[in-house]
């Protein structure tokens, strides 16, 4: 049988089978890998199954001299040097489609969260601190009605664009891979330069990957073009933001609100950023329900074989 690395504890259902198919080897944990174990594990592995938590560099693939896959378990892998994967000839597999609904949804209680101040509202009745209706009390911002800005329009993009029509919204988007007409007529989508997309929404929602193009895509200059009035919503990846930046605009009163999934440097959280009211901030559970999770690792198990048997790899990213 063929022997393969799991980095992360997986849904018990998902390590049972992926126990039935492969020897796994080493101990999957509750937290991050260390560079030690995973460099070991590489060592021996005919498949690397790992999370956006290890980072599987060119370092790693050249202790690996029997190494056939690497599965990440995510729909994004900025964490693993593909071309580096290429040129050994190593596949490099992700979990897409099966997370799509699961993200957006939590794109929406993010949007929902910031602009009606949820959390803030949750503490003050847990604190003790209400003292009864009062007609100035936590006021946020309407959602229904306004104009939605999203950045990147694949799959993710697409399903949060498909629940905005729900909200009676138009939306504006940037991205590579236009709509079809006939989709944007349904959901009442434009397609535009990343700045007008910014200047013209009350909310803009980020759904792009990370690579070098889109590494710091909003900084500086980018926020300072948004609406005063205007809500962020990230959860692709924390790179893609300038978060000093995003802070800072915070601060200063020159945007209404952020929801961040994703961070520039997990698990630490810009201090500025945890220091404001305005911000909703999750560690990172875009994808995290008992349905998806399952999913992405069964999606994992089948990558892994379908490389190993030499078959058609479903979702082989090089
Ligand atoms: C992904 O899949 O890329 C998420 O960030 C983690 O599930």
């Amino acid at each position: 049988m063929a022997t393969v690395y799991v980095s992360r504890r997986l849904p018990d259902p998902v390590m049972a089978e992926l126990a039935r198919r492969f020897t796994l080897i080493g101990q999957p944990h509750d937290r991050p890998a260390t560079r030690e174990e995973l460099l070991e594990a590489a060592s021996q592995a005919d498949a690397l199954a790992v999370a956006l938590t290890e980072h599987v560099d060119a370092d790693v693939l050249d202790r690996a001299p029997r190494l056939k896959v690497v599965a990440v378990y995510a729909v994004g892998y900025d964490n693993v040097d593909v071309a580096a994967a290429t040129r050994r000839g190593i596949v490099v597999t992700n979990t897409p489609d099966v997370l799509t609904e699961t993200t957006a949804d939590l794109a929406w209680a993010l949007i929902l969260a910031v602009t009606r101040r949820i959390p803030e509202a949750d503490r003050l009745v847990r604190e003790g601190r209400w003292e009864g209706w009062a007609p100035a009390q936590l006021l946020g911002a309407d959602v229904f009605g306004k104009t939605l800005g999203i950045i990147g329009m694949g799959r993710i993009g697409r399903a949060v664009a498909r629940r905005a029509a729900g909200f009676g919204m138009a939306v504006l988007y940037y991205t590579q891979h236009p709509l079809r007409h006939e989709e944007e007529v349904e959901w009442h989508a434009k397609h535009l330069p990343l700045l007008q997309v910014l200047q013209g929404a009350d909310i803009v929602t980020i759904h792009t990957p990370l690579t070098d193009s889109t590494r710091g895509l909003i900084g500086k200059a980018e926020l300072a073009v948004m609406r005063r009035s205007a809500y962020l919503i990230n959860t692709a990846r924390g790179a893609i933001v300038d978060e000093a930046a995003l802070a800072e605009a915070l601060e200063q009163g020159r945007l209404a609100g952020a929801g961040l999934d994703v961070y520039q440097h997990e698990p630490r959280v810009h201090p500025r950023l945890l220091a404001l009211p305005n911000t909703v901030l999750l560690p990172h559970i875009g994808s995290a329900t008992t349905e998806t999770r399952m999913k992405m690792g069964l999606m994992v198990a089948d990558n892994i074989t379908a490389v190993l048997e030499g078959r058609k790899v479903p979702h082989r990213v090089n």
